[in-house]
């Protein structure tokens, strides 16, 4: 049978993580958090010390990427060859070095087969920058997600708050703007909507306005 997808692409910060899982919880749907994919690479990386302008090297980790999401006492883990970095690859820093390892064209095809593994019934949300354009082109309905930078800068600011962590609302501004002028630049698989995708702004939006948005649109088209 044909599995459903409902794919989720736009700007870190949009919102895409928080919602992507709400919807597949909400639906019972698989969910593919593929910005993790690319932290878990970035992270390996460093860990078996390779550097990251070394793109055979990197398109070899990514080929061989040992990682596991169980749920274990109700709680989504992430595994890196079974160490829990559901953390560490979390943090701003390790972002910006998913960011530098998803640039090269020969890790994003070493990651390609492993997301489309993800594509098992009863159906999938596929949360990511090129879910719709390049990894599931053929999904039935795909959405862009965006905010202003201002807007996401500040809801990161909010979150860091509540994590106890201390951060400067300009210096987090400008992480957001060169995150996203490095993911709309690149040549390979850069940041941009499907030609076919629903482009939804969440500036002046609630999550749960926004949940309720995609479950209405996927029942239209579903
Ligand atoms: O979504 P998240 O912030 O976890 O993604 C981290 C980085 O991984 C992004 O800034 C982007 O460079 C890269 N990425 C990507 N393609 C995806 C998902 C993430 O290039 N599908």
């Amino acid at each position: 049978a044909k599995v459903p997808v409902l794919t989720i692409d736009g700007p870190g910060g949009a919102g895409k993580g928080t919602i992507s899982s709400l919807v597949a919880e909400r639906l019972g749907w698989h969910l593919l958090d593929s910005g993790a994919l690319y932290r878990l690479t970035a992270r390996a990386a460093v860990k078996h010390h390779v550097a990251l302008d070394d793109e055979a090297a990197l398109a070899a980790i990514a080929t061989k990427l040992d990682v596991a999401f169980p749920v274990v006492d109700g709680q989504p883990c992430t595994l890196l060859e079974g160490e829990d970095v559901g953390q560490v690859i979390r943090t701003e820093q390790a972002g910006e070095l998913a960011s530098q390892v998803a640039a090269l064209p020969s890790v994003r095809a070493a990651l390609l087969q492993r997301q489309r593994d993800f594509c098992q019934l009863p159906g999938l949300v596929a949360d990511g920058r090129d879910m719709g354009t390049v990894v599931f082109p053929e999904a039935p309905l795909k959405v862009f997600l965006t905010a202003s930078a201002e807007e996401r800068a500040r809801r990161r600011h909010l979150q860091l708050q509540e994590a106890g962590v201390d951060a400067s609302l300009s210096s987090l501004l400008k992480e957001i703007q060169a995150r996203d002028a490095r993911d709309t630049q690149r040549s390979v698989a850069p940041l941009k909507p499907a030609d076919d995708a629903i482009t939804l702004d969440t500036t002046r939006l609630s999550i749960p306005e926004v949940v309720d948005r995609l479950t209405e649109l996927l029942a239209q088209r579903g």
